[in-house]
């Protein structure tokens, strides 16, 4: 990884939010990562003092929109996103400890207050900590695939996911995803084409996410095209309320 500047953890702190003591970062299955409970601790815990949803106000000092990456990676999509677009408040969430702080240590050297990190398993987060209609897009771009068979189901984009990004964005929000792997596209996209909350908007894909000048958005992204790979992308939008069901075939109003 290339070197940033060192900071220390109280020049981070306004970029880095912390989970409550006590959550679990990774789901079983997964090594826990530093100063982490073990899950069955952590699940007495969460039984006791139940998670609070994050006051999106209060933490960015302001009520602009929200914006969530999931598996921020070493944070290019955000740090192009948040200096573009100074009213829009950006939330990166990464699973790994190093990636959350270089990512946090550039916007920190650029002092963008209207980006924040956290390490944890976006899944866990977003259920347990993001509220109901309170974001404005969610994205996910180039999730690891995970390609052997008894490792699937460390995938981040899961019908269970696809429901709880439904459930935080705001009638009108966005979830963009983009990957190169297009096993992984087929899979994400055929769970949100069965989900009656969504609908698509191909016209939206090719000028989602905010490039570089070298024409990339996210470092992933940057080497799937060096390699000549082909990148797959979808922007689906929150309807107000949940259209026919393509799967049950159930009228409801749009
Ligand atoms: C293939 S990289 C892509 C990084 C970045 N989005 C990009 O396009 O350059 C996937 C990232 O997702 C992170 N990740 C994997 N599972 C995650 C999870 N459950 N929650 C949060 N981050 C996760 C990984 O640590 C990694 O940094």
């Amino acid at each position: 990884m290339r070197k940033t500047r060192r900071l220390t953890r109280e020049q981070l702190a306004p970029w880095v939010w912390e989970l409550p003591q006590n959550t679990p970062r990774r789901p079983s299955g997964l090594p826990v990562s530093e100063n982490t409970a073990t899950p069955s601790q952590a699940t007495a815990t969460i039984a006791e003092n139940p998670p609070q949803p994050i006051d999106w106000g209060a933490l960015f000092g302001n009520s602009h929109p929200v914006e969530i990456e999931v598996g921020m990676g070493k944070g290019l999509f955000l740090l192009n996103a948040a200096m573009t677009r100074p009213d829009t408040n950006f939330f990166g969430i990464e699973i790994v400890r190093k990636y959350q702080l270089y990512a946090a240590t550039r916007f920190a050297i650029r002092h963008l207050l209207n980006v924040k990190t956290a390490c944890a398993d976006a899944k866990l987060l977003i259920r347990d900590y993001v509220a109901a209609s309170s974001v404005a897009a969610v994205h996910v771009y180039f999730p690891d695939p995970w390609w052997k068979k008894r490792h699937k189901k460390r995938r981040v984009f899961t019908p269970e996911f696809a429901a709880d990004v439904a459930r935080i964005l705001i009638p009108g929000g966005r979830l963009l995803i983009a990957t190169d792997v297009a096993e992984y596209f087929g899979i994400m996209t055929a769970i949100v084409r069965a989900m009656p909350e969504f609908v698509e908007r191909p016209e939206d894909a090719e000028r989602a996410a905010p490039r570089t000048d070298a024409g990339f958005a996210t470092n992933f992204e940057r080497k799937a095209l060096a390699r000549g790979g082909v990148v797959w992308r979808a922007v689906y939008e929150r309807l107000p309320v949940a259209r026919e069901s393509r799967l049950s075939g159930q009228t409801a109003n749009v």
